[in-house]
């Protein structure tokens, strides 16, 4: 390659994002991360090049504003920067219920789950497909495999991440290019604060350190879909073979309060 490769990785500033970048970096990958937050991104900047030797650029965005993702990644072509990862991670959750809940919110969160991913995969795609090469990995959930009564939106977004995921990963083979959707159970990151406040749903959650090792792990074997943990794999296996109406029912049973 002419230019030397990055990995691109959205919601790096913390959680599962963070661990992911790190992972890159000890695979002696540059990076550039993306998050809103400017001065932890900056930090991390610092103690990734230091640590690992590796070029680390940082580009702070909002990716939920429209036309995020477009703006990144000229930024990113003005730069001469080439990406042969993407790793669209970035994403958060809300609890409640739908008619109850904050519509704004929701549609941010669609936003940045559904439509920044997308248009930033569209760009970074285009790259990769007429380079002959490439990994894209998108962070998915178990809410992918299930409806999710109480978090509705969330659920939606996710289940549309592994459908696209798998469609674009079938259409991208033949030219090189992976695509992994990573699908995590119950991490412990910011992001169980952000979508239910202090009150926790979940014990026994696993670490964002295990949850990117393997992550990155599933990735580089070119892996469709990476599930961490037995739990979890069980679960979305299990939701196979159970009546839609029942894993629903027992969805909803897991998140009421
Ligand atoms: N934790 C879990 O239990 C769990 C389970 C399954 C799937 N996931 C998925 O894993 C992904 C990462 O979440 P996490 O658990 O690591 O939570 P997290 O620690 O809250 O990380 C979310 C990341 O996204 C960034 N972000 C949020 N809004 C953004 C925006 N508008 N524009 C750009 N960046 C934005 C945040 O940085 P800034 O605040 O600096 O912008 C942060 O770096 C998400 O897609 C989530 O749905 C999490």
């Amino acid at each position: 390659m002419p230019f030397p490769a990055y990995a691109l990785i959205t919601g790096s500033s913390s959680g599962i994002g963070l661990e992911l970048a790190k992972q890159c970096a000890t695979n002696k990958r540059n990076l550039i991360l993306v998050a809103r937050r400017n001065d932890a991104l900056q930090h991390i900047q610092k103690e990734l090049a230091e640590k690992f030797g590796v070029d680390v650029v940082i580009m702070p965005h909002d990716l939920s504003k429209p036309h995020a993702a477009k703006e990144l990644h000229d930024m990113i072509l003005s730069r001469g920067l080439v990406v042969d990862v993407l790793i669209n991670n970035a994403g958060f959750g809300d609890y409640g219920m739908f008619v109850e809940t904050d519509l704004e919110k929701e549609m941010n969160m669609i936003d940045l789950n559904v439509k920044a991913l997308t248009e930033l995969t569209k760009h970074v795609s285009k790259g990769m497909k007429a380079r002959g090469s490439g990994y894209i990995m998108n962070v998915a959930s178990t809410a992918a495999f299930q409806p999710g009564p109480l978090m509705a939106v969330y659920f939606a977004t996710k289940a549309y991440v592994l459908s696209f995921s798998e469609a674009i990963g079938n259409e991208l083979a033949p030219f090189g290019v992976s695509v992994t959707t990573l699908c995590p159970g119950p991490t412990n990151t910011a992001f169980q604060d952000r979508a239910f406040g202090n009150d926790s749903f979940f014990k026994g959650a696993m670490t964002p350190e295990a949850v990117a090792r393997i992550g990155y792990e599933g990735m580089m074997k070119k892996k469709s879909v990476v599930i961490p943990g037995l739990k979890n794999k069980l679960l979305a296996f299990s939701v196979r073979l159970t009546p839609r109406k029942m894993v629903t029912a027992v969805a909803r049973r897991m998140f009421e309060r």
